[in-house]
């Protein structure tokens, strides 16, 4: 896949990501910290209609994810090396994603460390910013203690609603799913209400 790369005086402008498929207007879907892709590849094989961009800061997995998917031709993925509350506080456009996955956030399961976890209140601000009004957010972990924390943060933040909690199937699984199978992960799924 080619890559493209953001310019300094681009760093803290929003950039439109769905001019960069084919179909710029069809639904935008990402996958925050999409690791080694199965859940994006497999989703992505299954709903061509749908654009999908699989964000992670770690480059091995962006690569790896890159050849499989030129190598089964899924020209409905593009992703993304970044850290993912920058992107989506900054560089994904307002009211854009149609869908937000985050399967398997790190936990950073060490009390001094739980400032590094992904959700907080100014993610919150990031998730109502850019996500569009009726727009999803699907979450699991394995960690519990950390799943209560976002479900705690949704749950009392009036711009969100809950809904009908999201199962992948066994083929979208992802893969620290599959390694953690043995535990039953909290899952919710949540929509931005409208205003
Ligand atoms: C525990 S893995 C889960 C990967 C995948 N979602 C799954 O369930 O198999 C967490 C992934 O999120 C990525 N990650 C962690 N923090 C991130 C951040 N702030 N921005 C982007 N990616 C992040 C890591 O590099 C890793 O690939």
């Amino acid at each position: 896949m080619d890559s493209l790369s953001i310019r300094p005086d681009q760093w803290l402008e929003p950039v439109d990501f769905r001019s960069f498929f084919e179909h710029p207007e069809r639904p935008f879907e990402i996958d925050l910290g999409c690791g080694k892709g199965r859940f994006l590849l497999a989703r992505a094989a299954k709903f061509p209609e749908i654009n999908f961009l699989g964000i992670d800061r770690m480059l091995n997995r962006i690569r790896k994810i890159d050849k499989k998917a030129l190598r089964k031709s899924l020209s409905n993925i593009r992703l993304f090396r970044v850290d993912g509350y920058y992107a989506v506080t900054y560089l994904l456009p307002p009211s854009s994603v149609d869908t937000c996955y985050i399967f398997y956030p790190d936990p950073w399961p060490k009390g001094k460390h739980h400032h590094n976890r992904l959700f907080n209140e100014p993610f919150m601000n990031a998730l109502a910013r850019t996500l569009k009004p009726g727009g999803k957010l699907h979450a699991s972990t394995d960690h519990l203690p950390y799943f209560e924390e976002i479900y705690a943060l949704l749950k009392n933040d009036k711009r969100f609603e809950e809904t009908g909690t999201f199962y992948p199937s066994e083929d979208e699984v992802t893969d620290f799913e599959l390694i953690f199978a043995h535990k039953t992960p909290g899952r919710c799924s949540f929509i931005r209400k409208e205003g």
